[in-house]
């Protein structure tokens, strides 16, 4: 497998959508207090720059989601879920690299929801409508994708490239179920 030469997505690019976003957010949530929800392992880079453009009081939690090997969802979504404090009738806006099929999304505001939160909503970078198996609509959605595979920006392919600061297609890949 190789990357695409120029990314889908550049740096600049990325970085004005997220305060656009931010700003979107920030005005939303003007007079409540944000509890952000970050989605690990991908949304880790996202939230952190979507997080320092958020001009408003907020705290943050952390869950871990797995659900891919290679490049297939394998349709078992496994989360973890650790809070220092409780979601009882907090704001809680959800940070999530990507939607893709919908299934570890759907588990996880689930399973989030069962917290009675006083408010849920869906933040995601990237949203491939096209590959929606389960009913799943983001709040805020960054960019939407067709039906393709890509990397960085916190996003991984067998958990390589995250580091990368622009969002690149991977070609010629073999999934790996
Ligand atoms: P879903 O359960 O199919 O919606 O899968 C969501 C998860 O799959 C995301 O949190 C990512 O970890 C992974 N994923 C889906 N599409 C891509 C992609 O294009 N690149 C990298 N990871 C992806
Ligand atoms: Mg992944």
């Amino acid at each position: 497998m190789r990357l695409s030469e120029r990314p889908v997505l550049t740096e600049a690019h990325i970085a004005k959508r997220v305060r656009e976003i931010a700003n979107e957010i920030a005005h939303d949530y003007r007079e409540r207090e944000l509890t952000v929800v970050v989605v690990l392992k991908g949304g880790a880079i996202f939230a952190a720059d979507l997080c320092r453009e958020l001009r408003v009081p907020l705290t943050t939690e952390y869950v871990r989601a797995k659900s891919y090997s290679g490049t297939e969802s394998n349709g078992q979504p496994h989360i973890e879920i650790a809070f220092d404090e409780p979601l009882k009738g907090k704001h809680v806006l959800v940070v999530e690299d990507i939607l893709d099929t919908g299934r570890t999304t759907s588990v996880l505001m689930r399973q989030l929801a069962e917290h009675r939160p006083a408010s849920l909503a869906l933040c995601v970078f990237l949203n491939k409508p096209v590959r929606r198996v389960i009913e799943v609509q983001p709040n805020y959605s960054g960019f939407t994708l067709g039906d393709r595979f890509v990397v960085g920006y916190g996003l991984d392919y067998e958990q390589r490239f995250r580091n990368l600061p622009a969002i690149y297609d991977v070609r010629d890949f073999t999934p790996s179920q």
